[in-house]
C-alpha cells in the first residue's frame, strides 16, 4: 500500500508537470472506509484550478482518462474525486513477500535516523504508591520508545523520580516521629504512605509539625547526614515497590534520575536568566519569569527564601539534556494536569533564547476513570496498580480455567493476558482523552481488547503448527473478500506505524491490530486452509503473514502473545 500510495503521487504530481508537490499529495490522499471507493481516494479540487477545469467532476474524469499509473493500479471518477483500485491479486503477492522476506522488520521506517529522542516518563514520587494514574505514562512511554524505536530514532528513557519536595520532608519527619526500620521494611508500601497520611491529619491540630517538616526540608537541602540517610532508606524501600510493578510491566528505564539532582543545575540557569533579564527578584525575594509574550501566567521558579522548586529542578533537568544528550526531540509524558506547567517552561526557555525549546513536546495525556468502580478498592481513595494488574491476571486465569483447562503454562498466559488487557484498554484510548476503564471490556474476549487479539493469534498459530508455514507459496487468485481484506489489512502496517510515529499515538497501533485481527478471523471463519487444495500454501502464507505482523504490531505494545490460550 505504501509503495502504490506513492507511484500515486508520483504519477500525479508528473501529469500537472510539478505543481503539486508530491508531499502535498501524498498527504491529501485519504483511505475511504466504504466497499466501492477504492484503496485511496484523492479530491479533486486542487487540479481543477491548475488544469483550468469549471468543477473537480471534470477534472477527475480528466485524469482518469489520460494520466498514466502502474498497470496494478486502476482509477474511476466519482463525484468529485479520484477513487483508485489495486489490483487485489497484485497486492496479494507483493504484499506476503515483504511480510515473509521482512518478517520482525516488517513495518519498520528510518524516519527517525540519525535523530535522538529522550523521553521523561514514569516519573513516581517517592514515598507515594504507583497508582493506576501512574500507569498511563508509564505504559505510553514505553510504547512511544519502542514505535520510535522501530522507526529508527535512537532513544533514550529517564524515569524522572520524585524524591523532593514537602511531601518528602513530612515523610521522612513521621517517619523520625512514629517509625522505625522494622515497622517500615514490614510492609514498605502502607507504611510509607500512613506515615504521611498522619502526619497531614495531625499537622492540621498541631501547627509544631509544619514547622517541623520545614525544617526537614532545609535539612534535606542541605544534606544534613542523619535526615539524608532516612531519606535514601525510604527511597530504597519505594523504590523496591516500583520496581515489582515495572517488572509485571516488563518496563525498563535506560536511567532513573532524582529530581532533586537538578537543583543545583537549575539555580544555575536561573542566575543566568537573571543577569540576561529573562528573570526578575520580586521585593521578597522570589525569581519570576513573565510570560505575557506567550499568553500565560508569569511563573515562579525560585522562592523567595532561595530553595529549589519543580520549576527549578525542570528547567535544570532540561538543560543538563540538551547539553548532554543533544537530543532531537525530548517529550514528557504526563498528565494532562500539568499542561499548563509544560507551556511555562517551555515559555521560559524559548524567552531564555534556547532555539532547542521548540524540539520539547508534552504528551498531555487524559485521566483514567474508574467506571464500574469495582476497580477501586479502598473507597475511590488509593488504587494500588499492582493490585489491578494482579486482579486482571486473576481474572484472565478464570476465563482460562473454564475455555481450556488443559492449557500447560496457565500461569504464565494467565500474565499475559491479564497485563496485556490492562495495556490494551490504557493504549487504546487516543492520548488526550480520558480513558473509562472497564473491566467488562479490558477483559472481553470478544471486543476490541487484548484477549481478543491474543485469542485471534493463537488460532493462527495452531493452523500453523498443524499445517506446517509455507515454503512455496504463488498466488494466483484471489476470490474471497475476507482473503482480499486481509491482505489490505497486512498492507496497511507500514502506513500505521509511519501515522503512530509522526502523532506519537500508539493507539494507532492498538486499533490497527484489532482491525486486523478482525479481517483473520473473518478469513478464519469462512476459509479452511486445509481443505484448499493447491491453494493450501497460499492460504498458509496467509496466515504465517498475519502472525507475524500481529506480532510486530503487539511488540509495538509491548504486549505478548501466546502460541496457545
Ligand atoms: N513526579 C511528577 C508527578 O508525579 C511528574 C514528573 C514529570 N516530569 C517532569 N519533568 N516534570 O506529578
Amino acid at each position: 500500500m505504501k509503495a502504490a500510495k506513492q507511484e500515486l503521487a508520483k504519477g500525479l504530481n508528473e501529469f500537472v508537470g510539478g505543481v503539486i508537490p508530491k508531499d502535498k499529495l501524498t498527504a491529501m490522499m485519504q483511505m475511504p472506509q466504504k466497499a466501492g471507493m477504492g484503496d485511496f481516494a484523492i479530491h479533486c479540487s486542487p487540479f481543477q484550478k491548475v488544469l483550468g477545469f469549471d468543477n473537480p467532476g471534470e477534472a477527475a474524469q480528466f485524469i482518469a482518462d489520460n494520466a498514466e499509473f502502474p498497470e496494478y493500479i486502476s482509477a474511476e471518477s466519482q463525484n468529485g474525486f479520484l477513487n483508485f483500485f489495486i489490483n487485489s491479486d497484485y497486492l496479494a503477492n507483493q504484499t506476503l513477500d515483504q511480510v515473509i522476506e521482512q518478517g520482525e522488520d516488517y513495518g519498520r521506517n528510518n524516519i527517525g535516523e540519525d535523530k535522538l529522542v529522550v523521553f521523561d516518563y514514569s516519573a513516581p514520587n517517592i514515598g507515594k504508591p504507583l497508582h493506576v494514574g501512574h500507569i498511563r505514562s508509564t505504559i505510553l512511554g514505553d510504547s512511544l520508545i519502542k514505535i520510535m524505536q522501530f522507526s529508527g530514532y535512537e532513544t533514550f528513557g529517564i524515569n524522572y523520580l520524585g524524591d523532593v519536595g514537602l511531601h518528602i520532608a513530612k515523610t521522612v519527619a513521621a517517619y523520625d516521629l512514629w517509625s522505625s526500620p522494622e515497622k517500615l521494611a514490614k510492609n514498605p508500601e502502607e507504611e510509607i504512605l500512613n506515615l504521611y497520611v498522619r502526619f497531614n491529619k495531625e499537622m492540621a491540630d498541631n501547627p509544631e509539625l509544619e514547622e517541623k517538616a520545614k525544617l526537614t526540608a532545609k535539612k534535606i537541602e542541605e544534606g544534613d547526614l542523619a535526615t539524608t540517610k532516612t531519606l535514601d532508606f525510604i527511597s530504597e524501600m519505594s523504590m523496591d515497590a516500583f520496581n515489582r510493578v515495572y517488572n509485571l510491566l516488563d518496563v525498563q528505564f535506560d536511567e532513573i534520575t532524582g529530581q532533586s539532582k537538578f537543583s543545583d543545575k537549575g539555580k544555575e540557569v536561573i542566575q543566568s536568566m537573571l543577569e540576561k533579564g529573562v528573570a526578575e527578584k520580586t521585593e521578597d525575594g522570589a525569581v519570576v519569569v513573565s510570560l505575557d509574550e506567550y499568553k500565560l501566567p508569569e511563573k515562579v521558579v525560585l522562592k523567595s527564601d532561595g530553595t529549589a522548586i519543580y520549576a527549578t529542578q525542570d528547567l535544570g533537568a532540561a538543560t543538563y539534556r540538551k547539553e548532554h544528550f543533544d537530543f532531537d526531540k525530548l517529550l514528557y509524558v504526563v498528565a494532562n494536569e500539568q499542561e499548563q506547567y509544560f507551556k511555562q517552561i517551555f515559555g521560559i526557555l524559548d524567552k531564555a533564547g534556547n532555539d532547542w525549546a521548540d524540539d520539547c513536546f508534552h504528551v498531555s495525556f487524559g485521566m483514567i476513570n474508574l467506571a464500574d468502580g469495582k476497580m477501586s478498592t479502598r473507597e475511590g481513595t488509593i488504587v494500588y496498580l499492582e493490585e489491578v494488574l494482579d486482579k486482571s491476571t486473576l481474572m484472565a486465569k478464570k476465563v482460562i480455567d473454564e475455555k481450556n483447562p488443559d492449557l500447560e503454562n496457565k500461569e504464565d498466559v494467565a500474565k499475559m493476558v491479564g497485563v496485556g488487557a490492562v495495556k490494551y484498554m490504557v493504549l487504546g484510548v487516543d492520548y488526550p482523552k480520558n480513558i473509562e476503564f472497564s473491566w467488562e471490556r479490558a477483559l472481553n474476549f470478544e471486543g476490541n481488547s487484548a484477549p481478543y487479539i491474543q485469542y485471534a493469534h493463537a488460532r493462527a498459530s495452531s493452523i500453523l503448527r498443524k499445517n506446517g508455514s509455507s515454503a512455496e507459496y504463488e498466488v494466483t487468485h484471489i476470490e474471497s473478500d475476507s482473503e482480499k481484506q486481509l491482505v489490505k489489512q497486512l498492507a496497511m502496517f507500514p502506513l500505521r506505524v509511519e501515522a503512530a510515529v509522526e502523532k506519537y499515538k500508539p493507539h494507532i497501533i492498538a486499533n490497527y491490530a484489532y482491525e486486523l485481527s478482525s479481517a483473520f478471523n473473518a478469513f478464519y471463519n469462512t476459509v479452511s486452509v486445509k481443505d484448499a487444495g493447491d491453494q493450501k500454501e497460499t492460504k498458509l502464507a496467509l496466515v504465517q503473514s498475519y502472525v507475524t505482523t500481529v506480532n510486530n504490531a503487539m511488540d509495538l505494545l509491548g504486549i505478548q502473545l501466546p502460541e496457545e490460550m
